[in-house]
């Protein structure tokens, strides 16, 4: 059967035809009903797209079926399919007909995703944005609690309400992070459980479904921050070993409870000021990506090229760092920057965050950067090695130098980065990123401070130390007088640029 709406503008009655996805957040449905609708060159205006169990109109059971797939098969930008894959997660309820119009636009004018103009595009992107946000909310903030299993194992529950239908998108992240243990994540709409095998799903739950408080709270909080606090585990661990029904009897037992309200008040002042971090990451983030936007000339195809490197980059298998890692971290800044620094390797917060230089040593080169007179937000920047490497222990995740070989396997993307931003000016920090330029061992101590010739391409590098480094250092003084050298370094590089561009 088909339900008929008068269009005014073609005259006619236009035939709806009705597509109910499964979930709201069901992308393929809407790939596959999309590809053949547009195929068959059915007008945006002329679908009706639903969400099946959803309350419908008078129209939901009576639309056409889908026409059979005619006309010619077309390619879309790979960047669209990203851009859809974000926004089908968004809890607009025009999202599938927003990007239906957008599939349609496309078919005839391939460039139209460049055209920020167009206040669709504008409302698409701003939706994704959202949805980034919404995704890296739940990775930050869901908070554990402890209960026992029917068969007495422990299992870690958490309540979580999201702006977005992000839950399914995001369980791999939680899959990955704590493989090893149960857990399971309440939201209103869907509810996900990890049985350290298994991922499956069920209905949505209330907030009374999730345990209440339980000290493991704060420990997951602590845990997220990235931020690892000794002595509440080592309280913990005394607990266990310490039933309490024996407290009495020891005169130690007197130094817990002090114990527990010192590390408690540590606590609370970690995780504010771990929040304060995530904030700032995500403000000075979307600043810096604004900054970025602005400047960047998509001219020619090079944003187009620059996206398409970025989604192939983040199914990159080319060495196993991807495995234990939560993302690819690509580097980020304008297409057209005069200066490209290229540092080691995501580290912790990077690896989180899913961007470059965010963590300590990124504030430091911040610091340095702004000291230095050069304008981060001008700069592209980006790693030798696009996956954290670590070693795992307890609760933490040490940073641990990528080896020759990964290097190796990772040079292939700065190259194809340098390829498409072509910088007059390309600045390695520390011995790894050296590497990779070079493709050879280079002793920072004998090239600092001087222009050097890319073997690649014959471009213009420039060494100078990784921000760690100067973090690492033992004592002030040393920290101050490398601090100044460093800064006296980008202050050269930011002058040479200027006189290069
Ligand atoms: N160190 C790096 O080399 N890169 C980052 O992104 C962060 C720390």
């Amino acid at each position: 059967m088909c339900a008929r709406d008068f269009d005014p503008a073609m005259g006619k009655l236009a035939v709806m035809h009705a597509v109910t996805l499964a979930t709201p957040d069901d992308f393929d449905d809407w790939r596959d009903a999309a590809r053949t609708l547009a195929m068959a060159g059915v007008a945006p205006g002329e679908v009706d797209w639903r969400v099946g169990g959803e309350p419908g109109d008078l129209f939901a059971d009576v639309g056409a079926p889908l026409p059979a797939a005619g006309g010619a098969a077309f390619n879309v930008p790979k960047g669209f399919i990203s851009l859809a894959q974000s926004v089908i997660c968004h809890s607009d309820p025009e999202r599938f007909a927003l990007l239906y119009a957008l599939l349609c636009r496309l078919r005839g004018e391939p460039k139209a995703l460049d055209d920020s103009a167009d206040p669709r595009m504008r409302r698409l992107e701003g939706m994704a944005k959202e949805v980034r946000r919404d995704i890296h909310k739940m990775r930050a903030f869901v908070r554990f609690r402890e209960v026992a299993d029917a068969d007495g194992a422990a299992r870690f529950v958490a309540w979580f309400e999201p702006d977005h239908h992000i839950v399914r998108t995001n369980a791999g992240f939680f899959v990955r992070r704590f493989a090893g243990m149960r857990w399971s994540i309440l939201t209103p709409e869907l509810s996900i459980h990890w049985d350290g095998e298994t991922l499956s799903e069920s209905p949505g739950a209330s907030r009374a479904d999730a345990p209440e408080g339980d000290p493991v709270e704060e420990i997951w909080k602590t845990y997220y921050s990235s931020i690892f606090n000794p002595a509440r585990l080592k309280i913990g661990a005394m607990l266990k070993e310490m039933p309490k029904k024996y407290w009495k009897n020891m005169p130690e037992t007197a130094l817990v409870a002090p114990l527990i309200a010192g590390a408690r008040e540590r606590e609370v002042a970690m995780v504010a000021a771990s929040a304060r971090q995530l904030d700032r990451i995500e403000r000075e983030g979307l600043a810096r990506a604004e900054a970025a936007e602005a400047t960047m000339q998509p001219g020619g195809n090079t944003l187009a090229a620059w996206e398409k490197l970025l989604e192939e980059a983040k199914g990159c298998t080319r060495c196993p760092l991807y495995k234990p890692a939560t993302q690819m971290v690509f580097g980020e800044g304008p297409l057209d920057a005069t200066i490209m620094f290229v540092g080691e390797q995501p580290g912790d917060q990077e690896d989180l965050a899913g961007r470059p230089f965010v963590g300590p040593a990124g504030q430091l080169f911040d610091r340095a950067m702004a000291e230095a007179g050069v304008d981060r937000a001008r700069t592209y920047v980006t790693n030798a090695v696009k996956h954290f490497k670590f070693e795992p222990r307890g609760k933490r995740r040490i940073h641990s130098k990528p080896d020759a070989g990964e290097i190796e396997a990772c040079r292939w993307w700065l190259a194809q980065e340098r390829a498409l931003v072509g910088p007059p000016l390309t600045v390695a920090l520390g011995a790894t990123a050296a590497r990779s330029l070079f493709g050879k061992t280079i002793t920072i101590s004998r090239v600092r401070g001087e222009p050097m010739v890319l073997p690649d391409d014959g471009g213009e590098a420039w060494v100078t130390v990784h921000p760690s480094f100067l973090l690492r250092l033992p004592n002030e003084e040393a920290k101050r007088k490398e601090y100044a050298r460093f800064v006296q370094d980008l202050a050269r590089i930011g002058e040479r640029a200027k006189a290069l561009s």
